[in-house]
């Protein structure tokens, strides 16, 4: 029989973390999900509000520099597991404004997985206890377009700050499994997509640009490559490393999808003008605009997930037509999400990075 957990979920009020928290709380209701989240401009309380009632959930806001309030809380609520999601997330922030990413990814992590050492320690190191560390492939660098894709072998080589303090993160996780024996996990994933995502993402970005008949801002020449999945399938793919991959394993998570951003950006316009009526500008293809390249931008990446097939025969579920199209209605259909997100110091933020 399953033994249950009582898991602390960082950053769960974001785009991943909130999929992530909905679907365990789905899948082991009986497990307690306690939320540490500094409900940045990322964090949106809203996305976990659905859960409140639930006697097996509590959000607690915090951040996951603060020490004391993270010891407190793995000794008070008795927690075995820690799900780590809480980052600074966004390439573009991390050419704008570095210093926060080293602080949250590099300090935070360390802070996190020194606190959960003490707490494994005093409790005699139980066997069941996890720290599962929530990456990204953008740790192994840029691929050039006939190079194979990234492995859990290939060489780190960051190119961004948010890519560098993701990787200075993912070295202190390996670090306290190789001096402590802390039972950590990493997970690096390629770029995910569906709902909650924050509308500084690329694919969020367009649809609400689109609604709003604004600019859809595609860097340079439009040809670089990411490998998407459906945030749905990431979130299975944590729950599945978690509960059944030894300690100290690391594994690559992706949807085997590359695709080139302009080609999304048509797509979207092309469901954006058929599955609404009345759009500001149409067709919405109008709207593309080609714009400076992003500085440092790689130009492609894709994941090699045979090892998470062969050790637990997860694959991706969605195909990325069907995801696409299901992501658009959602954002069409939660149009109270994201407008009270468009505030003014996005406006801003917005502003210093298109000037559009
Ligand atoms: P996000 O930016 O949507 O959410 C980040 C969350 O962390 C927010 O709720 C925010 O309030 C919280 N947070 C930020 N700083 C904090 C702090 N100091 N203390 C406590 N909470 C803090 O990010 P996301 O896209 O959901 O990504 C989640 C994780 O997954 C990140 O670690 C990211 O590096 C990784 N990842 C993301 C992708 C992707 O495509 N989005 C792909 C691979 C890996
Ligand atoms: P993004 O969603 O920011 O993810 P990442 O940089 O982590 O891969 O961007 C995905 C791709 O889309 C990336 O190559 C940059 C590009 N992009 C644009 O062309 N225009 C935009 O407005 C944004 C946000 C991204």
């Amino acid at each position: 029989m399953r033994r249950s957990r009582r898991l602390l979920i960082t950053g769960g009020s974001g785009f991943i973390g909130a999929n992530f928290v909905h679907h365990w709380h789905r899948q082991y209701p009986d497990d307690l999900i306690v939320v540490l989240d500094a409900l940045t401009y990322a964090g949106n309380r809203a996305n976990l509000a659905d859960l409140d009632t639930e006697p097996t959930f509590r959000f607690v806001p915090g951040n996951i520099c603060d020490a004391d309030l993270i010891t407190q809380l793995f000794e008070t609520e008795q927690i075995d597991t820690a799900v780590h999601f809480a980052a600074e997330s966004h390439v573009d922030r991390s050419i704008l404004g570095p210093s926060v990413f080293v602080q949250t990814n590099v300090v935070g992590t360390f802070t996190l997985l020194e606190a959960f050492r003490q707490h494994w320690e005093n409790q005699d190191k139980p066997e069941a206890f996890r720290f599962l560390h929530v990456s990204t492939d953008e740790v192994f660098g840029s691929l050039r377009p006939n190079q194979p894709a990234f492995s859990e072998t290939t060489p780190y080589a960051p190119n961004s700050p948010y890519s560098a303090s993701k990787a200075g993160s993912d070295h202190l996780v390996r670090a306290y499994f190789h001096t402590y024996g802390l039972p950590t996990l990493i997970t690096n994933c390629s770029n995910n997509y569906g709902p909650y995502q924050f509308p500084e993402k690329l694919i969020p970005l367009m649809c609400v640009n689109t609604l709003l008949g604004k600019p859809l801002p595609v860097y340079g020449d439009g040809q670089n490559i990411r490998d998407w999945l459906h945030v749905e399938d990431h979130c299975r793919a944590i729950a599945i490393v978690l509960e059944q991959a030894s300690p100290g394993e690391t594994y690559n998570i992706g949807g085997d999808n590359q695709v080139k951003n302009i080609d999304i950006v048509e797509q979207l316009c092309d469901l954006m003008d058929t599955l609404v009526e009345q759009l500001p500008v149409q067709p919405a293809r109008n709207l593309i605009t080609f714009v400076t390249d992003r500085p440092g931008h790689d130009r492609r990446y894709a994941m090699n997930i045979e090892k998470i097939q062969r050790h637990f025969g997860w694959s991706p579920q969605y195909d990325f037509a069907t995801g696409l199209k299901q992501t658009v209605e959602w954002y069409l259909s939660h149009q109270t999400w994201w407008q009270p997100l468009l505030s003014p110091q996005y406006q801003t933020f917005y502003k210093a990075l298109y000037g559009l």
